[in-house]
């Protein structure tokens, strides 16, 4: 009835049906794939708190403590001492008055985007914004106009187009999750201030990495503003879940009362409530740590580039290689695959046609061992292919 079979054909046709990879091991920087022990380069666990004993030695703790469930929504039986603990410690991370606290990052954009703005306002979208962003704006009755990606003269175009408009805000990512690079936080916050905006920036991937106590992009640009509205999440480099939105204390409370993915879906388990407050507290102690992260970063990304590879460029742990073609993309992923190396490929709707790539990420557990191994064997495959990666096949 529904053609399911005609369609994913098709999927397949076009090299982009997704498979699903079981580890039996924890997520770290080695992981086990059934019983393959391999080096995981595709992780958001920038921090490698996913197995961070001391975290793990914690959660068990609050598991005897509180329970493995939270038994309902947050508006009902559904808040812990531990829940209201967690947004008090972002609240101060973040440097904002308040915080509200989704149980995941995607829940919490789809959930205050709507909530926040209405149909009187204009929202302004980097046209690379993260998927959950789009689908918040989709749900919002707002008009949305798409700005190229990290281009000011275009948004300063659009904005002026609408330079009477009452209502506008710009939403981009901090850290954006495909491409690695920042966003232009000095420029947009300008903006604001000339064209009368909010500015929403969904920190998923600055959070634990920028900045000295890993605050994210605020604290790597030094700029703090009330017409920031801040949202991060729980499940990057703090190695958990979770989605949290910082502002102003009537913000807070007016999503709240009206946010349709807080009020209508089960909270956050009191455990993860308590392991979201240890992560940040212990992010804040990885100085040393980040400007590893940093340092291995800006490594891989030369040493890939000196390949002969096209490398995005930047300082942040995705490092996208952009290979163009789907199908290069999977005999990439395979031959890594076969060298004990995993690499996820990345294709549409992922990203956007003919920018198909590899996202390398890193970890402040990879060592320069890893490090090297992979280089080693990305200069044997751009030996193997150097003519597709060329286009010249
Ligand atoms: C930029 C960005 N925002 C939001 C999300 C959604 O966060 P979560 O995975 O916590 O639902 C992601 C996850 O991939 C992301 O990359």
């Amino acid at each position: 009835m529904f053609n399911l079979n005609e369609k994913l054909k098709s999927i397949k046709d076009k090299n982009l049906l997704r498979e699903i990879h079981e580890f039996s091991s924890p997520q770290d920087s080695h992981i086990k794939l059934k019983d393959k022990n391999m080096i995981l380069f595709s992780s958001n666990n920038y921090l490698g708190f996913c197995n961070d004993t001391s975290l793990k030695e914690n959660s068990i703790e609050t598991i005897k403590n509180f329970g493995v469930g939270s038994g309902g929504s947050r508006l009902t039986t559904g808040t812990t001492i531990l829940h209201r603990e967690c947004e008090n410690i972002i609240s101060k991370f973040k440097k904002k008055e308040d915080t509200i606290l989704y149980s995941s990052g995607y829940l919490c954009n789809i959930g205050s985007i709507p909530s926040l703005f209405d149909e009187e306002f204009i929202i302004f979208s980097d046209e690379l914004n993260h998927s959950s962003i789009i689908t918040g704006i989709k749900l919002s009755k707002g008009k949305k106009i798409i700005y190229k990606h990290l281009d000011m003269d275009d948004l300063l175009n659009k904005l002026k187009d609408f330079s009477s408009h009452p209502k506008k805000v710009i939403i981009t990512d901090g850290v954006f999750s495909m491409d690695g690079d920042i966003c232009k936080l000095s420029e947009l916050i300008h903006l604001c201030y000339k064209f009368n905006c909010y500015l929403y920036i969904d920190d998923a991937h600055g959070t634990g990495v920028l900045g000295e106590n890993g605050e994210g992009t605020c604290e790597y640009f030094n700029i703090y503003d009330d017409r920031i509205l801040l949202m991060g999440t729980g499940s990057k480099a703090l190695g958990c879940v979770g989605g949290f939105l910082s502002s102003s204390s009537i913000v807070i409370n007016y999503l709240k009362n009206t946010s349709r993915s807080f009020i209508f879906s089960t909270s956050q388990t009191p455990e993860n409530a308590k392991t979201l407050s240890n992560s940040i507290i212990k992010c804040i102690s990885y100085k040393k740590e980040r400007e590893y992260l940093r340092q291995i970063s800006v490594f891989v990304r030369g040493e890939l580039k000196n390949i002969g590879y096209s490398v995005i460029d930047g300082i942040t742990p995705i490092i996208p290689v952009i290979l163009h073609d789907e199908k290069l993309c999977l005999k990439f992923k395979e031959d890594l695959f076969h060298e004990n190396i995993y690499v996820t490929p990345i294709r549409p709707p992922s990203v956007s046609k003919n920018t198909s790539r590899l996202r390398i990420t890193l970890s402040v557990n990879h060592s320069y061992n890893d490090l090297n191994l992979l280089i080693e064997t990305m200069k044997k495959l751009y030996i193997k292919y150097e003519k597709y990666i060329k286009g010249e096949k």
